[in-house]
């Protein structure tokens, strides 16, 4: 991937894309910057830098296309991604977990840059697959590292983990420790439980996790077979919106560690999951923290496998109006739209069906206008829209009651914020439309941009 420098202010800005020189000869934008609400970990400047610079990238973009004569697919939906956010969660997540090691989901974004940033500020990875654990093993991470953080896994894959080294993995019943024992005897293995994920967005305990009337069977299962058993690991759900559900895990870890000792195992590991969320991060750090110091002596390490809490709020997806029907009530006599974009929930917007996501469209141009983080007026008039993606599924709809301030036209182009988790990883090419979008890096912390470089 070839990076070209695109502005020379400090906060530098990245681009991966094929076109990126051709953003590089764009001429500057007359398009306004909008002011940033504030950030409650920096004093809101850091926002105001990311949301100019992300107001750049787009502008820029948008205004390199001409619909009437670009090639067939040139007006495809784009992301911009801030790599300054990824850079500033870590930050976020070490002042308020000191001791927790972040091992970032790769399932959640498996994008290139974020992979690196990541590595470089020194986090691990959690991966599920042979194919995650080989784009982390190809940026030459060590395999120490990695958990394979998969309790059900595929035979051949434990072979590769066991070839590559990574030694941390999953189980959470007897089957896989049968193929431990076979594939890879001398794994270091966590026993993943159960948790009550009942107030999550995503439920995992459903289908993953050993119930807590299980584990010492297990545990005395892996004895027999000669395993080693280092530790346990639980997920409360992702997206949680329920902190005192991380207490509750804790609680049943330290009695599944008990358990584990009274067979002799020297369990110094805990894994305490994903689920964190950006609005509740603090709230779940403030409970998580001290119940790990209440339960677990300072002698057992404890990771974490955070994703959409380190992605989500970096990405933001622009895409194109390609069609608009009227529709009239036919009592009322008012009339509502529906407008057909490029790109829906076989694409960048899967997180609609996989994720429980309800992705909230803004206008991004209108005529001549631009509007990115323009806040809407008091009282100003709105209009009523479903919103659909490209293809001849009905299923296919982001969002089916949605209202913008401006009657939007084919041609237009809406933007979505907070794209950057299970998103574009979960596309697809239905309909022969595109899986791949060009992403536009900028960096709003000249910090992370140094890394990025280094
Ligand atoms: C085993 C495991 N770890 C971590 C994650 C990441 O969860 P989140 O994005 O909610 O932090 C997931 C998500 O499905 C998961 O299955």
């Amino acid at each position: 991937m070839v990076f070209v420098e695109i502005e020379s202010a400090a906060p530098l800005i990245l681009s991966s894309s094929t076109t990126s020189s051709s953003i590089k000869q764009m001429p500057g934008t007359a398009f306004v910057a909008p002011v940033a609400a504030g950030h409650s970990y920096y004093d809101g400047s850091e926002k105001a830098t990311s949301k100019a610079l992300i107001s750049n990238a787009l502008a820029r973009r948008i205004s390199s296309i001409n619909i009437d004569n670009c090639e067939a697919g040139g007006e495809d939906a784009f992301f911009v991604a801030d790599l300054g956010e990824v850079y500033r969660q870590h930050l976020r997540w070490k002042l308020n977990l000191p001791r927790i090691e972040p091992f970032y989901a790769v399932k959640c974004n498996p994008d290139p840059q974020v992979l690196r940033l990541l590595a470089n500020l020194g986090c691990g990875f959690d991966c599920a697959s042979k194919k995650e654990i080989e784009s982390v093993l190809s940026m030459d991470i060590s395999p120490s590292r990695i958990i394979y953080a998969h309790p059900c896994k595929t035979a051949s894959f434990i072979r590769y983990a066991a070839s590559e080294g990574v030694e941390h993995m999953t189980f959470d019943n007897a089957e896989e420790l049968y193929k431990c024992q076979r594939y890879f005897p001398s794994a270091r293995l966590l026993l993943r439980i159960a948790t009550d994920d009942s107030k999550a967005l995503c439920r995992l305990s459903v289908k993953y996790g050993a119930p807590l009337d299980s584990t010492a069977s297990l545990l005395a299962l892996a004895k027999d077979l000669g395993l080693n058993v280092v530790g346990v690991s639980f997920h409360v759900g992702s997206g949680t919106y329920d902190p005192t559900a991380y207490i509750s895990a804790v609680e049943d870890a330290r009695h599944v560690f008990d358990e584990g000792a009274d067979l002799g195992f020297d369990m110094k590991l805990l894994d305490v999951g994903g689920g964190y969320g950006h609005k509740n991060f603090e709230a779940i750090a403030s409970v998580l923290g001290p119940a790990v110091d209440q339960y677990f002596p300072s002698n057992v390490r404890v990771i974490a496998e955070p994703g959409r809490y380190y992605v989500a709020s970096a990405f933001t997806v622009a895409a194109h109006v390609i069609a608009r029907r009227t529709v009239v009530d036919p009592l009322t006599g008012e009339s509502s739209f529906m407008l057909y974009l490029n790109d829906g929930v076989y694409g960048n917007f899967s997180g609609v069906m996989f994720d429980h996501q309800t992705p909230i469209p803004k206008v991004l141009t209108n005529r001549d206008g631009f509007w990115y983080g323009k806040k809407r007026e008091d009282g100003e008039r709105v209009v009523k829209y479903s919103i659909w993606g490209p293809t001849c599924d009905g299923l296919d709809c982001i969002s089916s009651e949605s209202y913008l301030p401006e009657v939007v036209e084919v041609g237009d182009w809406l933007y979505f914020s907070e794209m950057g988790a299970y998103s574009k990883c979960s596309a697809t090419k239905f309909n022969g439309f595109s899986d791949d979008h060009e992403i536009i890096y900028v960096s709003s912390e000249p910090g992370a941009a140094a890394l990025l470089q280094g």
